[in-house]
């Protein structure tokens, strides 16, 4: 279990979630997404904590962690952006739309800025097309984004968003 008391409950709950499941050594996949999910990301110790509680060893966690790239032992933005790099958007200015994102952001693909506020990375095709090029916020979908203005106007309305909630917090 780990010291730090600001995680216990959420070690508790990946315990209760674990126990919850009939077959836990096959359910790996299914409880590292819930490991994700409750902690943002999946750093070393609840690779570790994972390991000895379905008594596998700890290479293991971290072999199907490394595999996938829908998992990141990275700590990961309140607001993820993915840029489609998919043909379509890619012949309609993708990489420019890419370039503008990570110039607002003030970050590379792949990279979190340092309030925590925004990753960026970037995606294959969504199904959005004709809408190209795209960009989705926490899956949201902007399409035809040219005008850096218009992302600007995007990544704006999540900032103002968070320093709302932030001020409601406090
Ligand atoms: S190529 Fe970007 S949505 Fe299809």
């Amino acid at each position: 279990m780990c010291d730090n008391p600001s995680t216990d409950h959420l070690f508790q709950q990946l315990d209760d979630y674990i126990d919850s499941l009939p077959y836990k050594k096959e359910d790996l996949i299914v409880i590292l997404h819930q490991a994700q999910a409750l902690f943002g990301y999946l750093p070393d110790k609840v690779q570790w904590h994972i390991a000895q509680k379905l008594d596998i060893p700890s290479a293991k966690v971290y072999g199907v962690v490394s595999f996938y790239s829908f998992f990141t032992m990275k700590p990961r933005g309140k607001h993820v952006a993915n840029v489609c790099m998919g043909t379509a958007c890619f012949v309609r200015g993708s990489e420019k739309l890419q370039a503008e994102v990570e110039k607002q952001l003030g970050i590379k693909t792949g990279q979190t800025t340092t309030d925590h506020l925004f990753s960026l990375d970037s995606v294959r095709c969504i199904g959005a097309c004709g809408l190209a090029p795209v960009m989705t916020v926490d899956g949201k979908v902007y399409g035809r984004l040219n005008d850096p203005k218009e992302v600007e106007h995007i990544l704006a309305t999540y900032e103002t968003e968070n320093q709302i909630s932030e001020t409601v917090v406090h």
